[in-house]
C-alpha cells in the first residue's frame, strides 16, 4: 500500500510509540487513584506527556494541558465551556465541522456567529477579523491549518488582533499540531486544541485542549477524578476540572513517546520532507490535462496536503481506481469542511485529497504522480 492519507490519520507510527504504548498496556495502573507502583508509575507517564506537550507548544504551565480523545472533543469542551447566548464568536469558511457543529448548536441557543469568506482558492484574509469584531464578541475560533486545501493560517497575526481587542482565542491545530512549530505565548493563543494521531504521530484516541491561565471553561463532564471524593462539585482545579474518569493512559503513554520523537528528529526537518514530497507532487500533476487543483501553491509553508479533481469525474471513483489499480490510500468525497467545499465548487464531485507524511518516499510520489496522469487520460 501507498499510504496518502496522512491528513486523517498517520498510519505508521515511529516504532518508540508503538513500544511505549505496548509497555504500559502491561504496567500502567490508573493514575491518582492509590499509591503502589502501578498507580504512581500512571500519574508520572501522565504527567511527564503534560509537561512535553507544555514544552512542546509553549504553554506556561503543564497542569493547563487537558487529556481528550481528539480534538473534537477539546474544541468542543472550549467552545461550549466558553460561549454563552448573547456572546459573539467569529470564525471562518474553511473550518471543520468540529468547529462548526458547536458553534451551530451555540447558535441555536442565541449565540451570534460571524463568518470571515473564503475566496475560490481557500485563502482569508485576516484582516478580516477586525471588521467583524462587535462589542458583545468574546471568542475567535479557527484552523491552523485546512484539512481540505491544506492552506496555512496566519495565527499568529490573528492571535494579535484577538489580544489588542480583549477577546479570547481558541485555535483548532488538527492539521498542524506536530507539523509546524505553535508557540501559544509568542501567538496569543487562548486556547488550543489538538489531536495526537495525525501529525503528532501518537495513537488515535489521544488529543487535548491547553489553556491559557485564567481563561474560564465551564466544567463538561464530571465525575470521578481520585481526588476530592466527598466534594458534590467536580475540583476546579486545573487539569481535573475538564477531566473526568480514566485517562487514556496508554495513549497518553504513546503521545508522550511521540513528543519526544519529534523533538530528537527536529519539527523543522521531518516538516521539509513531507513538503518536498508534497511539492514533488503538485509539480508532477499541476500542469496535466483535466486536472483542477485546490488551494493555494504560491505559499511554501503549507500543509503537506494537495486535494484535485479529474476532469468531471466523482472523486470516490477516483480514489476508488487509485486503490484498486495502483494500491494508493487517499481520501475522496466530503471532508467535513462543508463551507469549504461551497467556496471552492466541490459540493457535488468532493476532491480527493493525498496527504504526505515524512515517511514516504519519492518513488511513491511518483507512481501517485504516474497514477494520476493515466486516469486523466482514461
Ligand atoms: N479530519 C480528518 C480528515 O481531514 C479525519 O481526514
Amino acid at each position: 500500500m501507498i499510504y496518502l492519507d496522512n491528513a486523517a490519520t498517520t498510519l505508521h507510527k515511529p516504532a518508540r510509540v508503538v513500544e511505549a504504548v505496548t509497555a504500559a498496556m502491561t504496567s500502567l495502573g490508573n493514575a491518582g487513584r492509590g499509591a503502589h507502583e502501578a498507580t504512581l508509575g500512571a500519574s508520572r507517564t501522565i504527567y511527564e506527556a503534560r509537561e512535553a506537550l507544555a514544552r512542546f507548544f509553549h504553554a506556561e504551565d503543564p497542569r493547563q494541558v487537558v487529556f481528550t480523545c481528539n480534538s473534537t472533543e477539546a474544541l468542543n469542551i472550549a467552545l461550549k465551556g466558553i460561549l454563552s447566548p448573547g456572546d459573539h464568536v467569529i470564525t471562518t469558511e474553511l473550518e471543520h465541522n468540529s468547529v462548526l457543529r458547536p458553534l451551530y448548536e451555540l447558535q441555536e441557543r442565541g449565540t451570534e456567529l460571524s463568518f470571515v469568506k473564503s475566496d475560490k482558492k481557500g485563502r482569508i484574509s485576516c484582516g478580516e477579523f477586525e471588521n467583524l469584531i462587535r462589542k458583545n464578541t468574546k471568542l475567535i475560533v479557527c484552523t491552523h491549518g485546512s484539512n481540505l486545501t491544506g492552506n496555512l493560517v496566519d495565527i499568529a497575526r490573528i492571535g494579535e488582533t484577538a489580544r489588542r481587542q480583549g477577546i479570547l482565542f481558541v485555535v483548532d491545530a488538527s492539521q498542524t499540531a506536530g507539523v509546524f512549530p505553535i508557540d501559544m505565548e509568542q501567538m496569543n493563543i487562548d486556547v488550543l486544541c489538538f489531536t495526537g494521531h495525525k501529525g503528532m504521530l501518537g495513537p488515535q484516541g489521544t488529543g487535548g485542549l491547553i489553556v491559557r491561565k485564567g481563561v474560564g471553561i465551564r466544567t463538561f463532564k464530571s465525575g470521578g477524578t481520585g481526588v476530592q471524593t466527598y466534594s458534590k462539585a467536580q475540583p476546579r482545579e486545573m487539569p481535573t476540572a475538564l477531566e473526568a474518569g480514566t485517562l487514556n493512559g496508554h495513549g497518553i503513554a504513546g503521545l508522550l513517546a511521540a513528543v519526544e520523537y519529534i523533538e530528537s528528529h527536529g519539527i523543522d526537518r521531518l516538516r521539509e520532507r513531507e513538503l518536498s514530497l508534497a511539492r514533488r507532487f503538485y509539480e508532477g500533476v499541476c500542469s496535466v490535462p483535466g486536472i483542477t487543483i485546490y488551494g493555494d501553491f504560491h505559499a511554501w509553508e503549507r500543509c503537506p496536503i494537495v486535494s484535485l479533481n479529474i476532469r468531471d469525474y466523482d472523486s470516490s471513483e477516483v480514489a476508488d481506481m487509485l486503490w484498486e489499480g495502483y494500491g494508493i490510500a487517499v481520501r475522496p468525497g466530503a471532508h467535513c469542511a462543508p463551507l469549504m467545499h461551497q467556496a471552492l465548487g466541490t459540493v457535488s464531485q468532493g476532491a480527493v485529497r493525498f496527504s504526505f507524511s515524512h515517511g514516504n518516499t519519492e518513488e511513491e510520489t511518483d507512481t501517485a504522480i504516474k497514477a494520476v496522469r493515466e486516469l486523466s487520460f482514461v
